[in-house]
């Protein structure tokens, strides 16, 4: 495995790679690799010839009272578990090498961020948006993975492919659960062992509306409900939104419409702040078909 932490070294890399014709499967992370990661590294090793992972921590991406500061590194076990799942190339640059100059430039994808992490996080996706583009220019894949856990991310980086003419399939993968349920996350780390215990409500409840989802008469409002009150039954826990919207357009669904009148997929989507760690769940859910996105 070889490691470049710079643009220069990975054109190189890159070179040797395309000459030999070799496909090229891309999975872009911010480190602290888990089992999520891993899930993206193996499905992305059993459909290219070469893998290449990058570790950076954006900071475009993070608001002024987020956790940039605090957010968790591990560059050798990182790295382990790289090799580990197959990757040949891990692009780890700084910030200096990434942004030699403040960026006067930014993708800013519409609409699609509207609503949950985009509404809570003003500028967060204008920060995805610029690194992905500029990773995608430095890596030159055939695919690039990412994990359905940060939906609306995919949503807005297939938007951004769309509209800009990436010469990239994305990759949309399962979210990897604790055996109780809860989304594997960097941030999970953080969590008092209450806060943990308590953290199982969100996959939870989750699953309640999903079993409830057909029940006569179900509305949005009321499947958002269901999923409020339970959450709620943890007390540290406070609730940053729980919507339901399209899938994957992320627009609204009216309150009070029958959602057996949907056929195409709804995310329902939840975000809570137990003490200052935010985690996010969500589930892709059906009223009139099997669940067949991912
Ligand atoms: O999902 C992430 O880890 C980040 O948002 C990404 C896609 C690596 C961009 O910094």
């Amino acid at each position: 495995m070889i490691v470049c932490r710079t643009k220069a070294e990975l054109k190189l890399q890159l070179s040797s790679l395309r000459k030999q014709n070799k496909s090229i499967g891309f999975v872009p992370t911010m480190g602290f690799l888990h089992e999520g990661h891993a899930s993206l590294l193996r499905q992305a090793h059993n459909e290219n010839d070469a893998v290449v992972l990058s570790i950076f921590v954006n900071p475009l991406q993070f608001g002024p009272n987020e956790d940039l500061d605090r957010y968790p590194r591990d560059e050798k076990r990182d790295l382990m578990l790289a090799e580990e799942c197959g990757t040949h190339l891990v692009f780890m640059p700084s910030v200096d090498e990434m942004y030699p100059n403040k960026p006067l430039t930014s993708v800013i994808v519409s609409q699609v961020t509207d609503r949950l992490c985009g509404a809570s996080r003003p500028g967060h996706f204008d920060g995805v948006g610029t690194v992905v583009s500029k990773l995608f220019h430095l890596a030159q894949p055939d695919r690039a993975y990412f994990g359905m856990k940060d939906a609306q991310q995919v949503a807005v980086i297939k938007q951004m492919v769309n509209d800009l003419n990436f010469h990239v399939e994305i990759v949309a993968c399962p979210i990897v659960r604790e055996p109780d349920g809860l989304a594997l996350s960097s941030r999970n780390l953080y969590l008092t062992p209450e806060q943990r215990v308590q953290a199982v409500l969100l996959s939870r409840s989750l699953r309640q509306a999903e079993e409830q989802l057909t029940e006569q008469g179900m509305t949005s409002a009321r499947l958002e409900a269901i999923v409020k009150d339970a959450i709620n039954e943890a007390d540290e826990a406070v609730i940053d939104y729980v919507e339901l919207l399209q899938f994957p357009s992320l627009q609204p669904i009216d309150a009070a419409a029958l959602l057996s009148t949907y056929k195409e997929p709804l995310l329902l989507a939840v975000a809570v702040k137990f003490g200052a760690t935010r985690l996010i769940d969500n589930r892709i859910i059906q009223a009139t078909e099997v669940n067949s996105y991912v």
